[in-house]
């Protein structure tokens, strides 16, 4: 099966802290991966080079077959992060959120009404489409924010 993420020999030191030490794994095509660790382990910060945040001392990764070093902009274009602080906004609803982002992306209006209901729907969203973020219960908010996430794609 496909590779979608492949990290081979993963480093980042900060001074004198490895933070990420060798880390090498490989995530399928369509396969729900579960990253986990206690807190220090190194994570955020493999999610960070894997995002192109911030760049490894040693090893390298890929996205889709494409190099975070050597064709960042390719491997940035198909990930969507999802992060632990919400970022929609909790005085908008949930629709008002997607039409916001919509719009910040030059999405047609049109467009993003359509996308937007799709979304919606996909997430089980679309009932409280009309209702403010600030009553969404965490799950409710991290699938908004997923949507909101890929409306502009
Ligand atoms: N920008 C930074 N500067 C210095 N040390 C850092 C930095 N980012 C992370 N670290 C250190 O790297 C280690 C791994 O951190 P992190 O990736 O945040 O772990 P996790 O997300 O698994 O809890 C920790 O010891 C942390 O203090
Ligand atoms: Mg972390």
């Amino acid at each position: 099966m496909e590779t979608s993420i492949e990290v081979k020999d993963l480093t980042k030191n900060y001074g004198e802290i490895t933070a990420v030490d060798h880390v090498n794994f490989e995530v399928r095509k369509g396969e729900i991966f579960g990253f986990l660790g206690p807190n220090g382990a190194g994570k955020t910060t493999t999610i960070r080079i894997l995002t192109g945040v911030i760049k490894p001392n040693s090893g390298t990764a890929a996205i889709m077959g494409y190099s975070i070093l050597k064709e960042p902009l390719k491997a940035k274009q198909i990930i969507s992060v999802v992060p632990e602080m919400a970022n929609a906004y909790i005085d908008l609803t949930a629709w008002q959120n997607l039409m916001l982002i919509g719009e910040l992306y030059g999405v047609p209006k049109s467009k993003r009404q359509e996308r937007a209901g799709y979304l919606l729907k996909e997430f089980g969203l679309y009932e409280r489409r009309n209702h403010l973020a600030r009553g969404f219960s965490k799950g409710m908010k991290q699938k908004l924010n997923f949507t909101l996430s890929e409306s502009s794609s």
